[in-house]
């Protein structure tokens, strides 16, 4: 499956990285190819200004040419996997600027739904699984991602899966490699 892979973290070598790597290592040898958005190094800009803003009335509306262009991007693949390291109990802004701009109306919601039957997120966190189901981030992450973006957006095939433990959990780095390459296998 041709797969735009979006890489949200502000250093392509960091511990997110090498979760990036090592799951779509994995996909690939079962045959899908991925196509990298590197949205740091590509400096995307994740504020939604006036000429993304949504028009409700016009499901047509002409976004800009930035936008377009990663439309056209997600438009050219099957399936989108966003990796990301979990900032404040959800996505980095960068990433949640890309959500705010592409996944616009009349595109992913509204009129149309998203292109793709499937996108998955994975997210690197700090803490530990316990730590995020004591105070319900889990839940809270599932309902903000899960349901309030790729269901809302009619993405049949969505997952999301945090792997914790990158500061705080033992034994680090392997277990995170490990479920990435096994996510990769899976997808
Ligand atoms: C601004 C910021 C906010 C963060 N917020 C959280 C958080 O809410 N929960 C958590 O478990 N980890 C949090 N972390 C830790 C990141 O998730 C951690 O840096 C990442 O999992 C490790 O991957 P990296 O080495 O690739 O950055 C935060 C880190 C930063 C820089």
């Amino acid at each position: 499956m041709r797969t735009l892979l979006v890489f949200a973290h502000p250093r392509r070598s960091s511990l997110t990285g090498h979760v990036a790597d090592a799951f779509a290592a994995a996909a690939a040898a079962n045959g899908h190819a991925f196509e990298w958005a590197d949205l740091a190094r590509e400096r995307f800009d994740p504020v939604l200004r006036e000429a993304d803003e949504p028009e409700w009335d016009d499901p047509d509306k002409i976004y800009s040419e930035e936008v377009r262009c990663e439309m056209r991007r997600v438009e050219r693949n099957e399936a989108t996997v966003m990796v990301f390291p979990v900032y404040w109990w959800s996505v980095p802004a960068l990433l949640k600027g890309w959500i705010d701009r592409v996944w616009n109306n009349g595109w992913a919601y509204g009129a149309r739904r998203f292109p793709q039957r499937r996108v998955w997120m994975i997210g690197v966190a700090g803490g530990t699984e316990s730590g995020f189901a004591k105070r319900g981030y889990d839940n809270a992450m599932r309902t903000q991602l899960d349901v309030g973006v790729l269901d809302y957006c009619g993405v049949a095939e969505r997952r999301l899966e945090l792997l914790y433990g990158s500061i705080e959990g033992e034994p680090y780095p392997a277990e995170i490699l490990a479920k990435a390459q096994a996510l990769g296998q899976a997808f």
